[in-house]
């Protein structure tokens, strides 16, 4: 007998229900490879470019038969640096598209695929009817550390934003100095969540999670 396939292979996929929708899948990726350039940007900065390197600039240019100033071996460095920031900034309106986009899929996704729904569902599994408490903790505290990210990423492109047309905000240098630390200080607690994450998902592979990965990248089935 023959076995009835359906018509629409398509539409009984998507009737199933994906775990996570293709927006979030697009967003996580694009977002993972932006975020890793930025803190490239950071790196080449903070190593490359950094007061130790102009003496190197300064010797190179001396080897190279010209006469170099500590000052003028300085403004090399400093507009390669420039340079450089120039790829952070334009990453970091990459990154604030980005996480508009992450902010319009919220309102679009079903329910059952919405950060703030699992939170609550996990908040009130864990806290009013006390059903599956440890698969509810760990719902709330991975959900918890997501929104903790989102929130740092707001900070991110906010303050970030601020710094790159700080020409045009009126706003006092010092002010900016302040901007430019809290947004530099913030980058730890992103590295901070990297790390956790990284960790939560290896974890969870190797655990009662196996496919999680691969989930996120072909949408999983619910
Ligand atoms: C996860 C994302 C980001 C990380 C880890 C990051 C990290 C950093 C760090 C460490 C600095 C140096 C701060 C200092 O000198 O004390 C910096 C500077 C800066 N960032 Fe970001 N940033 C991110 C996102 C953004 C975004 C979204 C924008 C928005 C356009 C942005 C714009 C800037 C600007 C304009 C500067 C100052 C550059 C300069 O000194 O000329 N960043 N960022
Ligand atoms: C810059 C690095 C990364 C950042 C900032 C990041 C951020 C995030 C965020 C915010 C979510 C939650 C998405 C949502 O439901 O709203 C998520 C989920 C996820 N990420 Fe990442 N991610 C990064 C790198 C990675 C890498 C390298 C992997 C794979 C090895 C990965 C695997 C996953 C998986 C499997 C999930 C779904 C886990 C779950 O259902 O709780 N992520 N990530």
């Amino acid at each position: 007998m023959a076995i009835i396939e359906p018509a629409n292979k398509e539409i009984g996929e998507n009737r199933k229900g994906k775990k996570y929708a293709s927006s979030i899948r697009f967003w996580h990726w694009i977002n993972f490879i932006i975020i890793s350039g930025s803190l490239l940007t950071v790196l080449i900065n903070s190593t490359l470019f950094d007061r130790a390197e102009r003496s190197l600039v300064k010797n190179e240019l001396i080897n190279a038969g010209a006469s170099v100033s500590d000052k003028q071996a300085g403004a090399v460095t400093h507009g390669l640096e420039d340079q450089v920031w120039g790829i952070h900034i334009n990453f970091g309106y990459a990154l604030a598209a980005l996480f508009l986009l992450r902010l319009i899929a919220e309102f679009f996704l079903p329910s059952a695929q919405r950060l703030l729904p699992k939170l609550k569902k996990a908040y009130q599994a864990y806290f009013i009817l006390k059903k599956e408490r440890e698969a509810a903790k760990h719902e709330l505290v991975v959900k918890g550390l997501y929104l903790i990210f989102y929130l740092l990423l707001l900070i991110m492109v906010i303050t970030g934003l601020l710094l790159a047309f700080e020409d045009y905000t009126g706003i006092r240098e010092n002010i900016n100095h302040s901007i430019k630390e809290f947004h530099g200080f913030c980058m730890y607690l992103i590295l901070a969540f990297i790390v956790l994450h990284l960790a939560g998902v290896f974890l969870a592979e190797r655990a009662n999670g196996k496919g999680i990965v691969s989930d996120m990248i072909n949408g999983g089935e619910n």
